[in-house]
């Protein structure tokens, strides 16, 4: 297999980690990291060592899914052990950093009582010192932001912890990442190769544009002992040509998930990236196969991990003219900057929108819309729903926007019009607060304070609220989770009896007697505007 040219093959997954964990949102920026190692990760370790037959047991539950259990499938307790000493051996820094942001806390709560702060920057923790800034709110509550662009330029941040392993896939059957580390030999081949390094955009575009087998070879910088196994990992055979749209107006594809794209002659758009590997399988879908080479924006809605995957992400990077993402409220712990963060991971043209800004393009726009709730009520600022004009259409996609305040979509009516058709998540159980954020929050909160703060889209009435207030004529229930292909970042299943399943069959119905086009996305779906 040495002549010739070959590509990557279409069922290779690339798992981007950092530290051995898969690489979601929280785990890039130093603070959120730090929180996620000591608050999560050690602790399921330790829970793992303990009790592994608990682990065990508890992945096989339908009903835990998604919960702090090492899915691990065989019992691994003398590598869990190891990782664990690993960790505290080798991330000290950053489990100092992690017990400061604890410290800065407590600081806060026993001595900023509404006088001056200025006395307790010299109380401020070690590891934070030069990297905060301490304020309080007009209601003389304390707090501190984070000064993001340099502890990203600390020694918090290390690219060197980054890896991509690749392992091929025939099934949608994958471990929930948030909780299972990724020990070395069961998950192929690992690369240290930092995200941000152009290597990767190397390998990747190996899965259209073919390359010779010694020049990859030599840009990944793989050692002899990787040959055997990197070779398996490709193919001679071109994937099949992409046919782009060419009508006059445009055509939607939904590749699953809240995962669109929106092709017009000139300009595409592909909603909150995440993508199918391509394998044989019953649930018919678009995959990686199904993209343009160039994609002219990516718009991302929110820092959850099923709207922003860099496992996704990475692997378009080199075909990403611009990415657009919501701008953060700036330094605080729960709403890390997603344009620091993915510059960091080697994205060139990031831009930041805020609420009504719009973005002109040949033959339409792209206008940033407020998006309501569904962050437990941590004031996070990076979500944005986005309206989508091409000619005379209008699509809203809303995400998992839940719609707690109707005037607010009243007065963005007043401004953007009628809407033709709605994309509306309606997840409107959703996970307690803690599920995500948990360990980033100092304090405990109680059972019954965290389940009231949810992570939940929006039900039957919010969402009939929207295709009211904007008068639409096709309303898409999307972004359920319902994929299998998803179930490493979601693991969700609903039954008949699933309040999202109830509503948003209630919403359908009411659309359908209405004489509105509705439906309930899955898997795969393909509509062109005339
Ligand atoms: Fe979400
Ligand atoms: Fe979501």
């Amino acid at each position: 297999m040495n002549r010739g040219s070959y590509y990557l093959k279409p069922d290779v997954v690339a798992e981007p980690l950092v530290d051995g964990w898969y690489a979601w949102a929280h785990l890039i920026p130093p603070a959120t990291f730090s929180r996620n190692l000591t608050e999560r990760h050690l602790k399921i370790i330790e829970s793992y060592i303990e009790s592994p037959e608990t682990h065990e047991a508890a992945v096989k539950d339908p009903k835990l899914l998604g919960g702090p259990f090492m899915d691990l499938r065989q019992r691994r307790v003398e590598d869990v052990r190891k990782l664990r000493e690993r960790t505290l051996r080798e991330r000290s820094h950053l489990i100092s950093l992690s017990r400061d942001i604890e410290a800065l806390d407590r600081l806060l709560r026993e001595k900023a009582a509404g006088f001056s702060l200025e006395p307790l920057y010299a109380e401020v923790p070690q590891a934070l010192r030069g990297y905060v800034e301490l304020v309080y709110d007009l209601n003389n509550q304390p707090s501190f932001r984070l000064i993001e662009p340099l502890l990203y330029k600390s020694p918090f941040y290390n690219c060197q912890l980054q890896a991509i392993a690749l392992s091929e896939i025939s099934s949608d059957d994958r471990p929930f990442v948030l909780s299972t580390p990724r020990l070395e030999d069961d998950h192929g081949l690992h690369l240290q190769i930092p995200f941000a390094s152009e290597r990767l955009d190397a390998l990747f575009r190996m899965k259209r544009e073919p390359s010779a087998l010694n020049a990859i070879r030599d840009a990944l910088d793989l050692g002899n002992g990787h040959d055997s196994r990197f070779q398996s990992l490709l193919t001679a055979e071109p994937p099949p040509p992409y046919v782009a749209y060419d009508g006059d107006a445009a055509r939607w594809r939904y590749f699953g998930h809240a995962c669109i794209l929106l092709e017009t002659r000139g300009v595409n758009v592909l909603l909150d990236p995440v993508l199918s590997y391509t394998y044989e399988s019953d649930i018919s879908r678009y995959t990686y196969d199904d993209l343009p080479d160039v994609l002219d924006y990516v718009l991302i809605t929110h820092n959850h991990q099923d709207h922003i995957l860099f496992e996704t992400l990475l692997q378009l990077r080199h075909r990403i003219r611009q990415i657009v993402v919501p701008r953060s409220s700036g330094g605080a712990l729960q709403d890390p900057s997603l344009k620091l963060l993915l510059k960091q991971c080697g994205f060139q043209n990031v831009m930041e929108i805020s609420e009504m800004e719009e973005i002109a393009f040949p033959g339409g726009s792209i206008t940033a819309l407020p998006f309501l709730g569904e962050h437990g009520d941590l004031n996070v600022l990076t979500k944005s729903a986005y309206l989508l004009r091409t000619g005379k259409h209008k699509l809203l996609f809303a995400a998992d926007s839940c719609n707690i305040s109707p005037e607010i979509y009243r007065h963005v009516h007043r401004e953007v019009g009628d809407v033709d058709a709605l994309f509306v998540g309606m997840e409107c159980d959703g996970a307690p607060v803690s599920w995500i954020y948990g360990p980033l929050l100092t304090q405990r909160l109680e059972r019954q304070k965290d389940h009231s703060r949810r992570l939940a889209g929006s039900n039957y009435e919010r969402a009939l609220g929207m295709v009211e207030q904007f008068r639409c004529k096709e309303v898409y229930v999307y972004a359920m989770g319902q994929e299998p292909w998803l179930n490493h970042v979601m693991s969700i299943k609903y039954t008949e009896k699933s309040n999202p399943i109830i509503h948003s069959n209630r919403l359908m119905e009411t659309c359908q007697n209405r004489g509105i086009t509705a439906e309930r996305l899955f898997g795969e779906k393909e509509i062109l505007l005339h």
